[in-house]
C-alpha cells in the first residue's frame, strides 16, 4: 500500500504513540485487504465498550491510548455494559460499574462522544450517501452501507479507533463499488409487515446468503424501524454487512438482479420464527430496543404500556440512546412507562450488559438479539411484536 510522507511520519512517532500504533494498524489491514491507500472517513463509530466483552487487558489497552490520542473526526460510541447513570437501578453490581466507568473515561479523554448507542444515524452521527466512514457494530455498519449508502467495511473496535484517531480508513471492501454489488436474489413472496417480521426475514435471507450480499424483491414498506431490525438480523445470521432492496435502498437500481434466486414464502417465514422461539410460555425478562428504539418505538410502549402493571416477577427494559430518552422525558413516555414497572436501558442493551445466568426466558422484537442471548446470555427466547412482547410482561407468560 502507498502511503503519503506525512502518514510516514506518523507511522515513525512524529504525531505521538497513539497515532503510530494507530498508522500500524490501518496500514497492516490495508496490506492484508490490498488496499492500494488510505482515504479520509467522516465518522467513526467504535464499538466494543463493555466491560463485560473488554475485560481488564481491554481497559489497560485503552488507558495507554488515551494518553496521547485525540480523535480527528466525529466519534461515537457503541453500547456499554450499564446505563451510566441509572446502572444500580439495572442490577448491575458495583465493582462492574467502577470499571465501565473507567472504560467510558478512557474514551472521553480521547474526545469521543460518550453517548452509547448502536443507532448513532438516529442521534446526529449520519453520514450522507457516498460518504466513507468507518463503523464498528454490525447493525449499524449493515445500516449505512444499504439504507444511507454510505461505505463503511464491518471495523473490529481497534481499527475503529485507529480510524478515529488517524481520520482515514484503508479503501478496500466496501468502499468500493465493484464490491457492493449484488450476489443472490430473494423473492419475497411472504407477508412481511411487522417489526419481527422484518427480524424473522433477516434471519432465513442471512441465513441463506452466507458471506454474499442480497437484493431483495417483494418488499412493500419498510419504515426505518423495520430496517433498522433487519439489518441487525441479516448480517447476524449471515450476510456480508450490506443488502439491497428493489424500490426502498438507494443502490438497488444501480444494479442487475442476480440471476441466482431463492423465494422466501410464507413456510420460510413461519420456520424462521419457529427456529428463533425457543423459551416455553413463562417470561422472567422483555427486553425491547434492539437496535435502540426510536422514539417512535417508545411512544408505542407507553401508548401500550397507559394505565397497566409489569408482572412483579417480570423485568421490561426499554434500552434506547440518552438522548431519544430525553425526547420520552419531555413528552411524558417515560413516566407513562416507569408507572407501569418499566425500565429504561440508556447507554446499554441486553446483550452487553453482563446478565449471564440472571434470566432465563426473554421475549424480546429482535432476531438479532435472539441470537446473543442465546450464545452469550444463554437464555431461551420468544421472538414477537411490540403488543407481544409486552403482553408478556403484564402477564408473565407468553400468550
Ligand atoms: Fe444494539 Fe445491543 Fe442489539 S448493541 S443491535 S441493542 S445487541
Amino acid at each position: 500500500m502507498q502511503i503519503t510522507k506525512e502518514e510516514e511520519a506518523i507511522l515513525n512517532g512524529k504525531k505521538g504513540n497513539a497515532a503510530a500504533k494507530s498508522m500500524k494498524i490501518l496500514v497492516a489491514l490495508g496490506e492484508i485487504y490490498g488496499a492500494k491507500r488510505l482515504i479520509p472517513v467522516s465518522s467513526v463509530q467504535v464499538a466494543g465498550v463493555s466491560y463485560d466483552n473488554l475485560g481488564d487487558a481491554g481497559l489497560e489497552y485503552l488507558a495507554e491510548l488515551a494518553k496521547d490520542g485525540q480523535v480527528k473526526v466525529l466519534t461515537t460510541l457503541n453500547p456499554a455494559g450499564m446505563d451510566l447513570q441509572n446502572w444500580r437501578n439495572l442490577g448491575i453490581p458495583p465493582e462492574f460499574a467502577v470499571k465501565q466507568e473507567k472504560v467510558i473515561e478512557a474514551f472521553s479523554r480521547m474526545g469521543i462522544l460518550t453517548t452509547c448507542t448502536c443507532t448513532p444515524y438516529l442521534i446526529g452521527n449520519l453520514p450522507r450517501f457516498g460518504e466513507h466512514v468507518a463503523w464498528s457494530e454490525s447493525s449499524a455498519v449493515t445500516f449505512v452501507n444499504s439504507v444511507i449508502g454510505a461505505r463503511t467495511n464491518r471495523e473490529g473496535g481497534p481499527s475503529a479507533l485507529a480510524a478515529a484517531f488517524i481520520g482515514k480508513t484503508p479503501e478496500y471492501g466496501l468502499h468500493l463499488a465493484e464490491n457492493r454489488k449484488p450476489d443472490i436474489q430473494f423473492k419475497v413472496e411472504a407477508k412481511v409487515e411487522s417489526l419481527p417480521d422484518f427480524g424473522a426475514l433477516g434471519y432465513f435471507i442471512g441465513k441463506k446468503a452466507e458471506g454474499k450480499i442480497p437484493y431483495i424483491t417483494g418488499i412493500k414498506g419498510g419504515d426505518v424501524d423495520k430496517l433498522k431490525s433487519f439489518s441487525g438480523s441479516v448480517v447476524t445470521y449471515g450476510s456480508k454487512p450490506m443488502f439491497h432492496i428493489e424500490g426502498i435502498t438507494p443502490e438497488a437500481s444501480l444494479y442487475e438482479k442476480p440471476g441466482e434466486s431463492i423465494v422466501v414464502g410464507e413456510k420460510e417465514l413461519k420456520e424462521s420464527y419457529q427456529a428463533l422461539n425457543d423459551a416455553g410460555v413463562e417470561i422472567d425478562f422483555v427486553s425491547l430496543g434492539c437496535p435502540h428504539c426510536s422514539i417512535k418505538e417508545i411512544a408505542e410502549i407507553a401508548g401500550y404500556l397507559d394505565g397497566k402493571r409489569i408482572n412483579p416477577k417480570v423485568e421490561l427494559w426499554v434500552a434506547t440512546a440518552r438522548p431519544t430518552k430525553l425526547m420520552s422525558d419531555e413528552r411524558g413516555y417515560t413516566k407513562v412507562i416507569e408507572n407501569a414497572g418499566g425500565k429504561f436501558a440508556c447507554d446499554t442493551c441486553m446483550v452487553v450488559a453482563p446478565l449471564k445466568g440472571r434470566f432465563k426466558n426473554i421475549a424480546t422484537t429482535s432476531a438479532k438479539g435472539c441470537y446473543y442471548c442465546h450464545g452469550k446470555n444463554k437464555m431461551n427466547t420468544k421472538l414477537g411484536s411490540f403488543q407481544q412482547c409486552l403482553d408478556a410482561a403484564v402477564k408473565g407468560k407468553w400468550s
